[in-house]
């Protein structure tokens, strides 16, 4: 069974008397440990498709189901349990909690998922030397730059262990250098901890290294694994 079945998923919003399809009857399923990445442009509803995977909105139609269960029936508390236990997310706009130092940062969500906190204040100082950040820990982020912050929220994003971690644009703002650095501890959160990975991102470099590559176009979401290689082979040719 595959550990996501993205079934006729649509989401409209309603805007004064009109309405908008943001998402449009997507479909798709996910293997424990995929690497997925999701290109479209702006207004294409990545970031739609995106929250409702990670339990943040209700979709109008359709389901998701993750691990057999569909999200959206569990209730609010159910929904709440699904947020902490299974899912990490990296906003497109990511915020830290202003008065708290780094690690205290990485450590809020675990107040959350009490089960899944053993050894949380070693774990914290790991990733946050995972990113390169050991000897910010007890820095606020003010202190921090752009790109700083951004690496103290995708540590933040697996803390809990995520069965799913979600990233929305994670590297939009960061120098090539950090940029490459982020995504190798994507790729070893992925390969080593076997957790499985969606990345929404506009850099064709970035989701070409994908396992599975979908493209979004005005709602409608389209695997393009093979196209891609078709245009890869015909290269090669
Ligand atoms: N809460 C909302 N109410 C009304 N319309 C919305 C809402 N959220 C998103 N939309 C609309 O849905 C469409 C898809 O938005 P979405 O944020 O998913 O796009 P996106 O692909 O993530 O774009 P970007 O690449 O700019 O981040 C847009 O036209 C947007 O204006
Ligand atoms: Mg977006």
């Amino acid at each position: 069974m595959p550990q996501v079945v993205i079934e006729h998923l649509s989401k409209v919003f309603k805007i004064g008397d009109s309405q908008f399809t943001a998402v449009h009857d997507a479909n798709m399923t996910m293997e424990k440990g995929d690497f997925i990445s999701i290109m479209g442009h702006s207004g294409s509803g990545k970031t739609t498709l995106l929250s409702i995977l990670g339990g943040v909105l209700n979709p109008s139609t359709g389901h998701i189901y993750v691990d057999g269960q569909d999200v959206y029936s569990m209730g609010d508390s159910g929904l709440a349990d699904y947020r902490a236990s299974k899912i990490g997310f990296v906003f497109q706009f990511s915020s830290l909690v202003p008065v708290l130092t780094a690690k205290e940062n990485l450590l809020l969500p675990t107040i959350f998922s009490p089960n899944r906190n053993g050894g949380r204040e070693k774990r914290a100082l790991e990733y946050l030397e995972l990113v390169g950040l050991a000897d910010r820990a007890n820095s606020r982020p003010f202190q921090l730059s752009g790109g700083q912050r951004r690496r103290v929220a995708i540590a933040r994003a697996i803390m809990n262990r995520p069965e799913l971690l979600l990233a929305d644009e994670p590297t939009g703002d960061l120098d090539e250098e950090t940029e490459a650095e982020v995504m190798e501890f994507f790729d070893r959160i992925n390969r080593d901890m076997g957790i499985t990975f969606v990345l929404v991102t506009h850099d064709r470099i970035l989701a070409e290294k994908a396992k599975r590559r979908f493209r979004m176009h005005a709602g409608k979401l389209s695997d393009v694994s093979q196209d891609t290689g078709r245009v890869a082979a015909a290269r090669t040719v």
